[in-house]
């Protein structure tokens, strides 16, 4: 492994240890897969490859276009050099498809677009199920200010903005995305990971899904479409 120092963390899908300086961090990429709050386990071989170098494409593109990132480098197959920030506890899932909960919460069809593209914010908190919430409850919890959603908002559509396009020209329709912010020396930055495991990926082409939905939902060859997103964003 490519990492230096001791583990400061392990998550269901990633493990994050200290570098060599302080205020940076090694984020270890895992193949295990969990799903509806780590009641459903399992393992995707080669997830942890592929979602490193799909994040790292992904980072560096929206970097290049103006959107502050966490990542520094790739360190390895499964390693990635980050900035170490103070995670926002807040989800931020911005959504072009009707799909997932959405779907289910307001009675929507699965795959309707949605013009503009919607933000919906849930507290970051495994114990409460990561409960949808408003900006009075992120407010009465004191995990952010108006000033601080307002750029987290601001900030998920400019992602969402740089990414559709890109995933677009590689034949794969951005549905919806999760995406943490972090703070670094005051200033919020995208952190964690962009990957088949945080977003909805569809082929544009015959519409069927490329991303975790496919262990979510048993639908078989997990490994192949996500080997097949590294290949169409990676190469
Ligand atoms: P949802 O439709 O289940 O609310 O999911 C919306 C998006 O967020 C989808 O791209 C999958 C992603 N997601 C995560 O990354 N982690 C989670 O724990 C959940 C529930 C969803
Ligand atoms: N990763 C989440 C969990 O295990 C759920 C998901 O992505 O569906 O709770």
């Amino acid at each position: 492994m490519n990492t230096v120092g001791p583990m400061l963390y392990e998550g269901k899908a990633k493990k994050i240890f200290a570098a060599a300086r302080p205020d940076q961090i090694v984020q270890y990429f895992k193949d295990d897969a969990t799903a509806f709050n780590a009641q459903k386990r399992g393992t995707i071989v080669g997830k942890g490859i592929v979602n490193n170098k799909v994040s790292a494409r992904l980072f560096r593109l929206l970097e290049e276009q103006g959107v502050p990132t966490h990542f520094l480098e790739r360190l390895g197959d499964r390693e990635m050099l980050a900035k170490k920030v103070t995670i926002v506890p807040v989800e931020v899932v911005i959504r072009n498809v009707v799909a997932g909960s959405l779907a289910k919460r307001l009675g929507l069809r699965v795959g309707d677009a949605i013009r503009p593209a919607i933000v919906e914010l849930y507290y970051k908190n495994d114990a409460l199920g990561d409960p949808l919430v408003n900006d009075d409850h992120l407010r009465l919890l004191n995990v952010a200010t108006p000033g601080v959603l307002r750029e987290l908002r601001d900030l998920a559509h400019r992602v969402n903005n740089v990414l559709q396009p890109f995933l677009a020209e590689r034949k794969i329709r951005l549905v919806d995305c999760k995406l943490e912010f972090g703070v670094y020396h005051n200033k919020l930055i995208l952190a964690d990971e962009i990957s088949p495991d945080t977003c909805r990926l569809w082929d544009m082409v015959t519409g069927d899904p490329l991303d975790k939905d496919r262990f979510r939902q048993d639908l078989g060859k997990v490994e192949e479409s996500y080997q097949e997103v590294m290949r169409r964003v990676c190469d």
